[in-house]
């Protein structure tokens, strides 16, 4: 089958140490900048200061307080501050979560409903405040590409929103500025590019050389970033994660092709529930979801293996080398693993699946809802 696809990324990259002064050539003196971040990394590891050094002669206020998963809650907030100071440009400087947090600010503030109306999908974006990013932890792609994540505290709701209007205009890659990230976030964004390749690329067969190289790049330079874990702050070392988690989820590889996103779909519900960070959530669901689907994603996991593993011939080989990748940078694989998980995850899980309607997901539409249960039940 041939490809058919539209692909446009208009994010300008500025990638490298001391790129945050770059910023300027977007930004005009006549705008009114909010500068969104989060719990306040930035003001530990300098990047607070290289922005406001940047920002010097620009009309610019800011909102802290953006936490990780951001909340509705939060970020209602913030659309309050955008309409009463009159903001027109909003800059992300933080993790997904802030970056995320700045695209739903960007729409809302816009629109004259209730912005959670974008993530049930009860009303499409149509316009949005121009955003840039200053990426402080490389995991989600954001920095580059549609997509936003929002939970809702109130409801244990977390759902997301795709559009071209709130894609970044620039996004800054300095890996410098990852000197300061915890263990647990590095291995996170190692995670989380990983699992995006393989949503894009552990499908069904596709007759694109481009794109199963491409991606097949990406998760060997992932595997041997965690095979090489001792050097992760190593400039190299962080350098690669930085490129590799961008190129994961900038809307390329998944062009045209088949794709899944059902470790994702049911690992938003767990971190909507339980708190578990976004990768780790991904790391309990895959291997479950490999090993049930294991016959419907038979040639990739194959090609994978011989690939990206240099395993032949045994796919349940394949899915275990993936499970070790994750235990090597200390992210379990057992849902029964983290403190906040009780002996309600298919009563919670299974009905807010359907309600957000997860019930048939997957590259074929086929993982319903008691495929979910079978999943999350091997991964406890
Ligand atoms: O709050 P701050 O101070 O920024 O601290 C953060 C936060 O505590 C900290 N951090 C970030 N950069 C740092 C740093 N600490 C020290 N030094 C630095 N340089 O790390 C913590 C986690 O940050 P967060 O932004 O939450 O992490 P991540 O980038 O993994 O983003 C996760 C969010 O993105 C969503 C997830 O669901 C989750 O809500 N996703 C977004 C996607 C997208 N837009 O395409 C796709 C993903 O699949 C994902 O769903
Ligand atoms: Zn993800």
């Amino acid at each position: 089958m041939s490809l058919v696809y539209d692909y446009s990324n208009p994010t300008a990259i500025h990638f490298g140490k001391g790129q945050i002064a770059s910023i300027v050539k977007h930004l005009s003196k006549g705008n009114k900048i909010l500068v969104v971040y989060g719990g306040g990394s930035i003001k530990n590891n300098g990047v607070y200061d290289e922005v406001k050094s940047a920002l010097e002669g620009f009309n610019w206020i800011e909102f802290s307080g953006v936490e990780a998963n951001p909340s509705y809650e939060t970020l209602s907030k913030a659309v309050v501050l955008v309409k009463e100071q009159k903001v027109d440009f909003i800059l992300a400087v933080g993790g997904g979560s802030v970056i995320d947090g700045s695209k739903y600010i960007a729409a809302a503030s816009l629109y004259d409903g209730d912005g959670w109306d974008f993530l049930c999908g009860t009303a499409t974006i149509e316009k949005a405040l121009p955003l840039g990013a200053i990426l402080t932890l490389p995991a989600t792609g954001s920095e580059s590409n549609t997509n936003a994540v929002v939970s809702k505290k109130s409801t244990n709701e977390k759902r997301f929103f795709a559009s071209p209007f709130v894609s970044p205009l620039f996004a800054v890659l300095d890996p410098s500025v990852m000197s300061t990230l915890s263990d647990r976030q590095l291995a996170n964004g190692l995670v989380d590019a990983f699992v995006h390749t393989c949503e894009q690329y552990l499908t069904c067969p596709n007759t694109s050389l481009l794109h199963d190289g491409y991606a097949e790049t990406i998760l060997r330079g992932l595997a041997k970033l965690a095979s090489t874990w001792d050097n992760r702050k190593d400039a190299v070392w962080e350098e690669n994660l930085m490129l590799l988690a961008n190129q994961a989820l900038n809307g390329f590889i998944g062009s045209g092709v088949a794709q899944d996103w059902a470790t994702h779909m049911i690992g938003h519900e767990l971190t909507a529930f339980y708190g578990v960070d976004h990768a780790q959530s991904l790391a309990v669901v895959q291997p479950s979801l490999l090993r049930v689907m294991i016959e419907q994603k038979s040639e990739k996991l194959a090609q994978m293996g011989e690939n990206v593993f240099g395993i032949k011939n045994d796919n349940e080989a394949v899915i275990v080398a993936i499970e070790n990748m994750y235990h090597s940078v200390g992210v379990t694989t057992n849902l029964n693993d983290y403190e906040t998980v009780d002996n309600k995850v298919i009563e919670n899980i299974i009905p807010s699946l359907e309600a957000h309607g997860m019930i048939a997901i997957g590259e074929n539409q086929n993982i319903t809802l008691d495929i979910c249960e079978k999943i999350l039940k091997m991964a406890m």
